[in-house]
């Protein structure tokens, strides 16, 4: 199959645009493979530290974190060429791609970690570093792909590579299991995997909080949770009418707010567990009565492992679970500017870009 050699990717300038520009299509190079994207997941990191101005967020060496690349770290697609010493995956294969590609030999990197990979100089994110997913082909290594397991789509595997392996690991962590109620706080993307992800793993009841009145409209035709409590001053009260009075047996903050956080301490039952999904601001509590004698558990929890990925990839398909139920927008890469914007403004749910050169199938 002869391949075009150029091709459209988007960069970010930094100043709340998205700039749509031509690009030469890589050949990889070794253990590396060419991906025909599928789909390409705009996420809260993208938009808060890079499309609004990536000058002010530092990476250890105090330079910008963001390296003027192609963006986008959530890619799903097919497998178009392979370079040498390739052993896995192969042309047709449908993959989605881990986030970041670590130095592949720390401790952290050998448990599948490369978010936390130890070797800053060897660290590269897709869509910071190194070309992300933006684009109609991306070079990846072949050490951060993981099938795209049938059913799944690629908008499935955009979801998969951030968001959903999010809340897989946060889950985990907690021990989620049937017979429990799981608490939701936050129902963005990364807290609807959570909702969707806790079912699937047998929690009983799943109570969602959520201050936008909008999406609370956009979740309840999902039918991802069971009870949706608003985000006011009696939404504690409200969960414990829920729960007849013992609190759920796992919480998710998926707010990345102070008052959410809050919200999920106080109503998480005596032995419970919370996961903290996240980013940003502070995290304040009373300990002895809160934390010490409910004898809670709390979890602080960054993205998940490729074996995490894909178990949670697998254990979606054995089961039939899109996660794109969740995508409230998709756009092309010709619209990249349009759906920044959106994604910026808070869409109701997640927005994504699919190339109009994207394969047909998956
Ligand atoms: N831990 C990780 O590895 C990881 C990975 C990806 C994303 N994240 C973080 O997870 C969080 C959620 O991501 P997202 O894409 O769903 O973001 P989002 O901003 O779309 O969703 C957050 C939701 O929380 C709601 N909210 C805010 N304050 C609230 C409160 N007090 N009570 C209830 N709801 C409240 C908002 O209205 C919004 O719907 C973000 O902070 C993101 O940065 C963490
Ligand atoms: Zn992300
Ligand atoms: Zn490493």
């Amino acid at each position: 199959m002869s391949l075009p050699t150029s091709m459209q990717g988007v960069f970010l300038p930094g100043n709340s645009t998205a700039d749509v520009r031509q690009y030469p299509v890589g050949t990889p190079g070794a253990g590396e493979l060419l991906i025909k994207m599928g789909a390409s997941g705009i996420c809260g990191s993208d938009i808060g530290y890079i499309y609004r101005g990536y000058k002010t967020h530092k990476g250890l060496n105090g330079e910008p974190a963001y390296k003027g690349v192609i963006a986008g770290h959530e890619p799903s697609g097919r497998v178009v060429s392979a370079g040498p010493g390739v052993t896995r995956f192969g042309v047709g294969d449908d993959v989605i791609v881990y986030h970041i590609h670590g130095c592949g030999v720390c401790r952290n990197c050998r448990a599948g970690y490369f978010i936390s990979c130890s070797d800053q100089a060897h660290r590269k994110a897709y869509g910071w570093q190194r070309d992300g997913g933006h684009s109609d082909y991306v070079i990846v290594s072949e050490s951060t792909c993981i099938p795209l397991y049938s059913p799944l789509t690629y908008a499935d595997g955009a979801l998969i590579a951030c968001g959903f392996g999010t809340a897989y690991e946060g889950l985990r962590r907690a021990n989620v299991h049937g017979g429990e109620d799981l608490l939701v706080v936050g129902l963005g993307p990364v807290g609807l995997a959570a909702a969707m992800i806790g079912r699937m793993l047998g929690a009983r009841r799943v109570i969602g909080v959520e201050r936008s009145a909008e999406r609370i409209d956009f979740v309840k035709a999902l039918a991802l949770v069971d009870d949706i409590v608003l985000a006011d001053e009696n939404a504690v009260e409200r969960i414990l009418e829920l729960t007849e009075g013992k609190g759920c047996e796992v919480s998710v903050d998926a707010s990345g707010s102070a008052p959410g956080r809050a919200t999920a301490v106080a109503a998480t039952a005596e032995w419970g567990r919370m996961s903290l999904l996240g980013e940003g601001g502070n995290f304040e509590t009373e300990v002895s009565d809160a934390l010490l004698h409910k004898q809670l558990t709390i979890n602080a929890s960054w993205v998940t492992s490729l074996q995490g990925m894909e178990d949670l990839a697998k254990m979606l398909a054995t089961q039939g679970l899109h996660p794109e139920i969740v995508v409230s927008h998709r756009l092309t890469l010709s619209e990249a500017d349009e759906a920044y914007r959106l994604a910026a403004e808070g869409a109701t749910g997640k927005v994504i870009l699919v190339p109009s050169s994207a394969p047909d199938a998956a």
